[in-house]
């Protein structure tokens, strides 16, 4: 199997084919997902919490992206590897630069900075500067102190118009992807036929060009015992993991995930 690239991503956007993500913090998984055909694995700063146990995504510094970057990259057969910067890592465009260094040095592919429109800027020089760049929109769990919990983004009209006026705003900007988190679903699909470019959702409905999970969610591990509605386990009825990643790969790419419960009305 070639490598994945940004090309890859484009060409899938235009056929029509879904894109499938999952977050990866290791070795061993990125070669069992990038085996099961996962093309995107996103060392996602949600290792915060699932491998360090914090009760927020808050603590993760530079460092410690990548550390997980750099295991990623040792295990990965092929997928794009995609980097979260942290809190506070692409707060001034200076700062951007520095820390995107540090992870594509470490096997990053692409980076993803949380925020808005106020990234446009960074986003323009990061490409200009041979970065590509994904913007996280919507529920960005880095801003959870703002929004005051994990809350579904983008329900008023005017949350909704702004949202998608960033979107397209940051797809001027030259960000290469974005990705839409809890937001809902007639928000999504609205953006994702608007952006020229590949929009993946997390809870953000079917009509995105691909969907994200954080890995230990989908394989039914939770150190809250609780689980987000748009969740689904792909371990039950599977022998074993890479049976479960391949059933998450072929579930986003024959449209049964998400189905219409994982997802939120506006
Ligand atoms: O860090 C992460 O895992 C993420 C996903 C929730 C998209 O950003």
């Amino acid at each position: 199997m070639p490598a994945i690239t940004l090309t890859t991503l484009h060409k899938l956007k235009a056929q029509g084919e879904k894109i499938t993500m999952l977050t990866c913090y290791d070795a061993t998984f990125a070669h069992a997902a990038s085996q099961a055909g996962v093309e995107i694995l996103l060392v996602g700063d949600s290792l915060g919490m699932v491998l360090q146990g914090h009760d927020s995504t808050l603590p993760v510094s530079t460092a410690d992206m990548a550390y997980h970057t750099a295991c990623v990259k040792r295990g990965n057969q092929g997928a794009l590897i995609l980097a979260d910067l942290p809190f506070m890592a692409c707060a001034t465009p200076e700062q951007a630069f520095a820390n995107c260094t540090v992870l594509m040095q470490a096997g990053a592919h692409m980076v993803k900075l949380e925020g808005a429109g106020w990234l446009a800027s960074t986003v323009t020089q990061l490409a200009e500067r041979g970065i590509p760049s994904c913007v996280h929109l919507g529920l960005t769990p880095q801003s959870v102190n703002v929004f005051g919990g994990y809350k579904v983004q983008g329900r008023e009209q005017a949350q909704a118009e702004q949202l998608l006026a960033d979107a397209l705003d940051l797809e001027q900007a030259g960000a290469a992807m974005l990705l839409l988190e809890c937001v809902p679903t007639a928000l999504a699909a609205q953006v994702a036929r608007a952006a020229k470019v590949p929009v993946i959702g997390i809870g953000a409905g079917v009509e995105t060009d691909g969907q994200v999970l954080v890995l230990h969610d989908m394989l039914g591990l939770s150190l809250s015992g609780r689980t987000a509605r748009f969740v689904r386990n792909f371990m039950s009825g599977q022998h074993d993991i890479s049976s479960a990643l391949r059933a998450y790969v072929g579930a986003v790419k024959d449209l049964s995930f998400p189905a219409s419960e994982h997802g939120f009305n506006a």
